[in-house]
């Protein structure tokens, strides 16, 4: 616990206001290096593990065959091409979304294509896909044996090449295809704010479409639909009645927001800023209403992994009781330091021993636990 808070401290106090001095990118780029470097070495990750991983047995769950450890992931695109599958166990993460990998590589959007917006606590975001490609990443992986388990986040090339509606299909199915039997589950990231023609197949007649040519891949993984943070009730429901005819078994809402009226972005640091995504606290309401509605909507028939603006294990405890198995985060890790994670699975033990549970299990959906479930699905 003093460590925790020592750890903290030092994060607020010495480091962050170095890192948060340079160029973001080159930060991100470096953080990726120095992760690489010390998953390569036994001691130096079990060293990061006794400064950093928290274990419960309250925490562990077997979701669809998949053993998690904790229920805080990585989301997609901090570890865009795997390299860091070695050292964030010890970290102290449950598991961890690779990409989004894309059909073929891509060098992304010009720069500068992220900014910091620390009033807001978020980030503008404008990568556009760079990944080295499916092919690189899957033989970056293959063969290899993973500590914790691994999600492959799979999106269409940011390309005009890939605009029409068969050769963005083909392109998310060569990535389905290349990395079918690489990590644990698939997600196919329908919701990229930052490419090349938008977000096509969040249409629900393309995502008809899209899902079944992916249906035809052959994996054993189960598959997960990431979602935009703005979306109606309405399309949400299109989407849910079509995913009954699909090979899917869960939700991750959601990705970065787009409105600019954003009610928790402070104006002065986004005027001008027109391209790009924004993550952390701006995302957090959205993704909360979006995981509400599906599981009042379809109880336990799916999975949903809660994903935006995390910055505390009261954040990450609010999306397990409106009906989210696991969470991810990024930015939360960017503006508090690696010792969120610990804290977070600390804290949310605490939470749940309060309230009564003596397992994250019981938790999920409590917050639903006497109304009905909402026009069931069939
Ligand atoms: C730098 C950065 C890159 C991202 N790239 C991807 C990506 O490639 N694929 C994806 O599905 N989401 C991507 N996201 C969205 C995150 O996975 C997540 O949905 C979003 O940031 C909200 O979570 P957070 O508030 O904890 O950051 C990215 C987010 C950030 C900050």
């Amino acid at each position: 616990m003093h460590a925790t808070r020592f750890l903290r401290s030092g994060y607020r106090t010495v480091v962050k206001p170095i890192l948060f001095r340079h160029d973001p990118e080159e930060v991100h780029e470096r953080m990726v290096r120095v992760g690489v470097f010390l998953g390569r070495h036994p001691t130096a990750r079990a060293l990061t593990s006794a400064m950093f991983a928290y274990r419960h047995p309250a925490l562990e769950q077997e979701i669809l065959g998949i053993r998690f450890r904790n229920p805080v992931g990585l989301a997609a695109g901090f570890d865009k091409n795997a390299q860091l599958v070695n050292i964030l166990p010890s970290v102290g993460f449950g598991f961890e979304e690779i990409g989004s990998v894309t059909g073929e590589p891509c060098p992304g959007n010009p720069k500068p294509r992220v900014w910091r917006l620390p009033q807001s606590k978020a980030l503008l975001v404008y990568y556009g896909l760079m990944n080295d490609g499916c092919i690189a990443a899957a033989k970056r992986l293959q063969g290899k044996k993973f500590i914790f388990p691994i999600g492959t986040s799979i999106a269409k090339t940011n390309s005009p090449h890939t605009l029409s509606l068969e050769a963005g299909i083909a392109d998310y199915v060569k990535a389905a295809r290349t990395l079918a039997d690489i990590g644990d589950y698939l997600t196919v990231n329908i919701s990229c704010p930052n490419a090349y023609g938008g977000e096509p197949f969040t249409d629900p007649m393309r995502f008809d479409a899209l899902m079944a040519a992916l249906d035809e891949v052959q994996t054993q993984k189960p598959v997960f639909i990431k979602l935009p943070a703005e979306i109606t009730v309405e399309h949400m429901d299109a989407l849910l009645d079509i995913a009954g005819r699909h090979r899917i078994h869960g939700w991750i809402p959601s990705n970065l927001v787009k409105d600019r009226n954003n009610p928790h972005l402070a104006p002065s640091e986004i005027q001008g800023k027109d391209h790009g995504g924004i993550s952390g606290v701006p995302v957090r309401e959205p993704s909360n209403e979006i995981i509400s509605h599906i599981y009042r909507r379809a109880g336990k028939r799916y999975l949903i992994i809660g994903c935006g603006g995390i910055f505390s294990a009261e954040d990450a405890y609010e999306k397990i009781i409106r009906g989210a198995s696991l969470v991810q985060l990024i930015t939360g890790m960017i503006f508090e330091g690696p010792q969120l994670i610990g804290e977070i699975n600390r804290g949310v033990t605490a939470l749940l021993r309060r309230d009564g549970f003596s397992h994250i299990s019981q938790a999920i959906g409590s917050k639903y636990a006497n109304e009905p479930i909402d026009s069931p699905l069939p």
